[in-house]
């Protein structure tokens, strides 16, 4: 074990300090007050990752002291001690309380050429995050390897999966701490997983070079972490509907099918996604001519429909000499090398391919030229697949080359950054034809920073119920890395999806950032109306009610590309130091949209347990109200997921459409649950499909509800886009209103039945028994025409 060993020299830059150790060369700098970086290399400098880290040091005030035996850095919120002896790293907060300090002995060291942080345990420490990682939602106990994987029908508790994002979160003692592991190589994090002593972080090889965060909550952490790596645009807002995928629909009047029967059936659905059959023998760039001879025809045809397409991409380009894109990429000389100069050749699905290397300039320029091909046909996304990059389970040789933005990297170093910098071309590519429309990028691989290009879904997962429970955690981990935009194959990609499964499936993922389903080639169809009557009632209420709270989910969307805290939110988030969020029965919960808590629950249970934290609930489909921090037996029959508001929420809704993009009636549905103090709801709209609202150009309507002088204010804060709302309906949960009272004028007050779901048919012969119809009871409430101002203050009493 190699060791930095003393500290020789340190000296004070603008933005923090630098220095010597007897074996190597450091640097901590600081980011804001909430985030230092530390630096460390036994070589002559340090060898950043071009990729992850958007932001820069800012000049922040900050003290330094020398004392006897150590440094002392401090910011306002954080306190860095660096032992003079064996550059030992110790993290306190603002009031002296350890948050984090390395071990005694081994602190930083190297092993051969691999270089880690050991952290002693704290007592009762929690460790969340680290992305695509299966397991449970407290990752105690436990070690995980980064490296991008494509893992078909992978197990429930495999690991690596596709995507690598190395920051996760510490939680003790009330305090929370984020690290962020800025190493591209293949690296683990045991969090004290076989040792009662340490958490390490290690990597193959590279620096030692991470980013140490320490703010009041989880969430400021989250934000610290997307003021580094960036946050997700406002994505395009039909990409928020349903999505539709298989593998593959074909030909063309099997597509057009597809989408007559979702509009005939009234199943809202807004995208199709055209998987590789509609390749000429799976090669990118091309459709095939005999099942989609009219590609332009055909996407047309279904963009009049409402419907938009998303194409696969796939990295591997076929090896052959008649084939413009792959001759053109060789003379360029674009592709992944061996070091004697040779193109890498991997097999994927058009069998001997070569590898667009992502990480030259010159070839992600050459592949957004080439993405014009799609473009100009209609197409509207992109699904970069097999971007680990996958060769057909196998790996690709160690000494394969990576330009690296020039450094030159082996695929040691460059593999988990594959993926990201397809993304990162797919998305440029897409700007830079369809101009001022956003793009839409949904990628299977990944790395720290993803959520800046493309969404992500959690890969070839299995139809079973442990699954879609797992699919839940995935993404409440995602969410809790910095990728707000996520989701899995509805339904499960490997397998046959029981008619049960499918519709519990369906509507756990109404409240999923990401809402696709997705199944294999030769497996059973797997649309919501796959599976007989019943089901297709069922899915069909969920999709209308994902497409009923889009003001809700797109104003979420909204918030998560200021922020970075994400659409979907574990409990670990809002209620970190409640310990029955992390209970194996609770940890799948998550809060949607804020308010929204969900209760996944499988598709063969009637009756759950489940958890309510600290506040007031109601239940989304009754209106009932329970006290919080009380666990209880709810029951789940399968067209009821169990779904609470929280107490003092704002929930914005509109009419069902069939696509995103359909005027909806113009009335915005607001259903207001009694809580206390003061409550702020804003609602944004801007055209859902352009970059314009980067220029402003978009709508905000605020709501605020006073709750103690029981007064409700409508204000329009943004006006520069027109709202498409003209009318108020204000629905009164858990408070009897009489009277509401706007510039002396009293509202026409009324009482009605208010249900998030339609009833479903009284089957003959009844398929699975009888259906309970579940409606929120005389409902207090008024409307008010925005048309009339732009500023309403109403008293209600
Ligand atoms: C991979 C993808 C899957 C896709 C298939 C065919 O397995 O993960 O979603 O359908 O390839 O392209």
């Amino acid at each position: 074990m190699d060791v930095p060993g003393g500290v020789t020299s340190c000296s004070l830059i603008d933005t923090g300090v630098k220095g010597k150790t007897e074996k190597c060369i450091f640097q901590l700098l600081i980011y804001d007050e909430s985030t230092v970086r530390v630096q460390i290399t036994r070589n002559d400098e340090f060898s950043p990752n071009p990729y992850s880290v958007i932001s820069s040091p800012k000049i922040t005030n900050f003290s330094w002291e020398e004392n006897k035996d150590f440094y002392l850095l401090k910011t306002s919120k954080i306190q860095v001690h660096i032992a003079k002896n064996n550059f030992r790293v110790i993290f306190k907060n603002a009031s002296g309380i350890t948050l984090n300090e390395d071990d005694p002995s081994f602190g930083i060291n190297w092993q051969g050429t691999a270089v880690s942080s050991y952290k002693k345990l704290q007592q009762w420490e929690k460790f969340i995050g680290l992305g695509e990682k299966t397991g449970g939602l407290n990752r105690y106990g436990q070690t995980y390897t980064n490296w991008n994987t494509d893992h078909f029908g992978y197990a429930t508790n495999a690991d690596p999966l596709y995507l690598s994002i190395p920051f996760y979160i510490g939680l003790h003692h009330d305090n929370c701490y984020g690290i962020f592991f800025d190493n591209t190589h293949k690296s683990t994090f045991n969090f004290g997983a076989g040792n009662n002593r340490f958490s390490y972080f290690t990597a193959e090889d590279g620096d030692l070079d991470y980013y140490f965060m320490h703010d009041e909550s989880v969430s400021d952490v989250l934000s610290a972490y997307a003021d580094l790596t960036g946050k997700t645009p406002i994505p395009p807002k039909w990409a928020l509907g349903y999505q539709q995928c298989r593998y593959s629909y074909f030909p063309d009047k099997e597509v057009i099918r597809l989408a007559t029967t979702f509009r005939d059936k009234e199943i809202p659905a807004d995208v199709i996604y055209l998987d590789i059959h509609h390749m000429e023998e799976y090669k990118v760039f091309t459709f095939d001519k005999k099942n989609f001879s009219k590609p332009a025809e055909l996407i047309k045809h279904l963009k009049d429909r409402g419907f938009r397409i998303v194409v696969i991409l796939d990295p591997g380009i076929k090896v052959d000499g008649e084939y413009l894109p792959y001759v053109e990429g060789k003379s360029k000389d674009l592709y992944l090398k061996y070091p004697d100069g040779e193109n890498y050749e991997g097999k994927v699905w058009p069998g001997w391919c070569v590898f667009p290397d992502f990480t030259n300039p010159e070839a992600r320029d050459w592949w957004e030229q080439k993405l014009n091909f799609y473009i100009e046909a209609g197409v509207d996304g992109f699904w970069t697949d097999m971007n680990e990059p996958a060769t057909w389970g196998q790996i690709v040789p160690d000494l394969v080359q990576f330009f690296f933005e020039g450094q030159g990297a082996s695929h040691k170093k460059g593999r988990n950054v594959y993926g990201l910098q397809m993304a990162r071309s797919t998305n440029n590519g897409q700007s830079r034809h369809a101009k001022s429309l956003r793009p839409f990028v949904l990628s299977r691989s990944g790395f720290a920073g993803i959520q800046r290009y493309a969404a992500v879904w959690t890969g070839d997962n299995v139809a079973s119920n442990e699954h879609m429970m797992a699919g839940v955690r995935l993404v409440n981990s995602l969410g809790l890395s910095g990728v707000s935009f996520s989701g899995y194959d509805i339904g499960g990609f490997v397998g046959n999806t029981a008619p049960h499964l499918f519709a519990r499936w369906i509507s756990i993922a109404t409240f999923c950032p990401l809402f696709r389903a997705h199944t294999m080639i030769n497996s059973n169809a797997s649309e919501p109306w796959a599976f007989g009557e019943e089901v297709e009632e069922i899915a069909k209420n969920y999709i209308r009610l994902r497409y009923k709270l889009m003001p809700t989910i797109y104003t979420a969307f909204h918030n998560s590309s200021k922020s970075g805290i994400p659409v979907t939110k574990s409990l670990s988030i809002d209620y970190s130091f409640d310990d029955k969020v992390f209970y194996t029965a609770f940890e799948n919960q998550f809060l949607f949209c804020d308010n929204l808590l969900v209760m996944p629950v499988e598709s063969n249970k009637e009756i759950t347990k489940i958890y309510l934290p600290k506040g007031d609930w109601y239940h989304l489909f009754t209106g009932e109200r329970f006290g919080g921090n009380q666990e209880m037996l709810w029951e789940c029959p399968l067209e009821y997921l169990p779904v609470f508001v929280k107490s003092g929420a704002i929930l914005a809704m509109q009419s069902a459409t069939n696509h995103a993009d359909e005027m909806h009636d113009g009335h915005l549905n607001l259903h207001i649950y009694k809580g206390q103090g003061l409550t702020k709801q804003f609602v944004y709209e801007d055209d859902g499909k352009s970059t314009a609202y980067q220029q402003g150009h978009f709508s905000k309507t605020l709501f605020t509800m006073d709750f103690e002088n029981n007064r409700l204010t409508i204000e329009k804060i943004a006006t520069s886009f027109k709202s498409e709302f003209n009318t108020v309906n204000v629905f009164f949960y858990g408070t009897a209103i009489k009277s509401a009272t706007l510039n002396e004028k009293g509202l026409k007050i009324t009482k009605s039945n208010v249900a998030f779901l339609d009833e479903i048919s009284s089957f003959d012969p009844l398929p699975d028994g009888s259906h309970s119809f579940k409606i929120c009871k005389k409902i207090p409430g008024f409307s008010v025409d925005l048309n009339d101002n732009d500023y309403f203050e109403i008293d209600l009493s």
